[in-house]
Parts: C-alpha cells; sequence; structure tokens
C-alpha cells in the first residue's frame, strides 16, 4: 500500500491506454475501467509493467457504475485521478439517434463531474492530489457535423479551470489536457472515418498521454497537446464563432474524406 494509486478511466484504448501505461512505469497501482472487455489485456500490460491492477469493466454513463468504480477503490487513498473516457459522435445533429447524443453527454459530462466529485471530495479531505481531465481543443470550437461532441469538450474545458480555482490552496491541483487530433479508436467510434479529420494524420496517443501526465504531476492548469494545436487553439481564441462553424464542417462533414 506505499505505492502511489490512480484511478484511469477509458484505459482500454488510446489516450487513456498510453496514460495508464505511463502511470504503471511510474510506480502507481491501479484501478482502470472502460466499457468492454479489452481493458482486461490492458490491465495485463500494466501488470506486465509492475502495478497492482484493479478492473472494472462498466458503462460510465451511468451514475450507478460510477459509483461501482468509485467502491473498487475500497477506501484507498487516490493519489491521481484520470478522468479521460468519453466518446464523440459525428454526423448531423438532427439525423443523430437522440440514445446515442445522450450517452455522449453522459460519459463526458455527467459520469465524469460525477467521478470528479467522489475523488476530489476525498483528495481535499486529505489536503492532497492531482485531478487530469480529458478535454479537447474542440472546446474552444463549434463542432459542426459533431456539435453536441464539442459542446461536452466546452464543458469538460471550462469545468476543469473552475474546480482549480475552488480547489487553489487545499494541496488538489486540476489540469485540463488538451489533445487534438490524435490516432487513437476516437474517429470510428464516432463513425468519422469518411471526413477530412477522420482521414487525416494525427498525433500519436503515446506523445499526448505523455504531455498530460507530465502537466498533471506539476499541477498545471492545461496543456494544448503539440505546437500545431497550440496555434490552432490562439487562432480560435480570435476567430469569430460562425466562421469557426463553418471550418469545422470542412473537417468533419460525411464524405469530406474523399
Ligand atoms: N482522439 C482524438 O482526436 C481526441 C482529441 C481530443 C480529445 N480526445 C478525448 O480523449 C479521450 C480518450 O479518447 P481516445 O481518443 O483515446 O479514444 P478511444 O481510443 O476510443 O478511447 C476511449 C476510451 O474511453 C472508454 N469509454 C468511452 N465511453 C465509455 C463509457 N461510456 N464508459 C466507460 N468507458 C468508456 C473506451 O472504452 P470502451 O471502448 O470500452 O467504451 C476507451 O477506453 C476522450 O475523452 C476523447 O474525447 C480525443
Amino acid at each position: 500500500m506505499s505505492k502511489p494509486f490512480a484511478i484511469v478511466t477509458g484505459a482500454s484504448s488510446g489516450i487513456g491506454l498510453e496514460l495508464a501505461t505511463i502511470c504503471a512505469r511510474e510506480g502507481f497501482d491501479l484501478l482502470v475501467a472502460a466499457d468492454r472487455s479489452d481493458i482486461q489485456s490492458a490491465a495485463d500490460r500494466f501488470r506486465d509493467l509492475g502495478a497492482a491492477v484493479t478492473v472494472v469493466e462498466a458503462d460510465l454513463a451511468a451514475t450507478e457504475n460510477v459509483d461501482r468504480l468509485w467502491a473498487a477503490a475500497a477506501g484507498r487513498p487516490v493519489d491521481a485521478l484520470l478522468a479521460n473516457a468519453g466518446h464523440g459522435l459525428g454526423r448531423a445533429f438532427l439525423d443523430q439517434d437522440f440514445a446515442d447524443v445522450r450517452h455522449v453527454i453522459d460519459t463526458n459530462v455527467t459520469g465524469t463531474v460525477y467521478l470528479v466529485q467522489l475523488a476530489g471530495r476525498a483528495m481535499r479531505s486529505r489536503g492532497k492530489g492531482r485531478i487530469l481531465l480529458t478535454g479537447s481543443i474542440a472546446g474552444f470550437m463549434p463542432g459542426t457535423y459533431q456539435a453536441v461532441y464539442n459542446g461536452t469538450k466546452a464543458f469538460v474545458d471550462s469545468f476543469s479551470f473552475a474546480l482549480r480555482a475552488e480547489l487553489k490552496d487545499t494541496g488538489v491541483t486540476v489540469t485540463c489536457l488538451m489533445p487534438g487530433a490524435t490516432e487513437t479508436d476516437f474517429f470510428e467510434t464516432a463513425n468519422m472515418l469518411d471526413t477530412k479529420v477522420g482521414a487525416s494524420k494525427k498525433q500519436a496517443p503515446e506523445e499526448v498521454a505523455k504531455i498530460g501526465f507530465e502537466a498533471m504531476l506539476r499541477g498545471d492548469g492545461d496543456v494544448v497537446a503539440g505546437w500545431g494545436n497550440k496555434l490552432r487553439q490562439a487562432i480560435a481564441n480570435i476567430t469569430p464563432s460562425a466562421m469557426l462553424a463553418s471550418q469545422h464542417a470542412e473537417l468533419a462533414k460525411p464524405g469530406s474524406a474523399a
């Protein structure tokens, strides 16, 4: 029990798999979660790196499953929460199923903030802890053909800064990792492989995770992964929203990959 302990959600693939891998390499024991059984083989990878690993296979869109995840920590003090689970949803909003829309909101927003509240309260009582939220540079731009997803990431980016300010001087830090397009299962899951952004060359998840992990350890407020994305964010900050929305359409319109 002398090793530090981290909870990593969405640890079965992409950025979360790499975040949990770094945690294991850096000597953390782990509680990891994802919805599908791929999380079991990911857990073996973390064990091979020396971590004691507890696995929860659960849909974190449902708060009762977040309760189950939190219960699996069994009262062990959490040194780091890496709230990373999330997914997108491409296509025009009016053509999406509402159940899918709701699942994006419930995963990226409801389940995430619920887990952050549970872990954050325990960290505040202990006067110590690191929280890393995976937001996105998508939170800075209206996401035409991915409207709801970008809205959820605007929420996460904003929430992260507000919580950080509330926890100032408590010993608990909150960091928002803001990746740009990253080479993961994200675009396939979101049904966006036929879009320009889906087909584009993207950043490696290993690189994005390393940037996020190091920023979390430093206790930085936010980190945009990579210089290209930093530039995109800076331009987005001074570009009218209507213009950003039409630029996003070019990137995310179904069939735009051709
Ligand atoms: N890839 C990008 O371009 C990009 C850019 C900016 C931000 N992000 C953010 O980065 C985070 C990780 O995404 P990724 O790119 O690494 O995609 P990914 O490879 O698809 O990984 C997503 C992870 O989240 C888990 N997950 C999704 N919904 C879940 C749910 N309802 N309950 C439990 N686990 C769930 C997935 O597990 P299951 O497969 O078992 O559901 C998987 O482990 C997300 O928050 C995403 O929004 C991604």
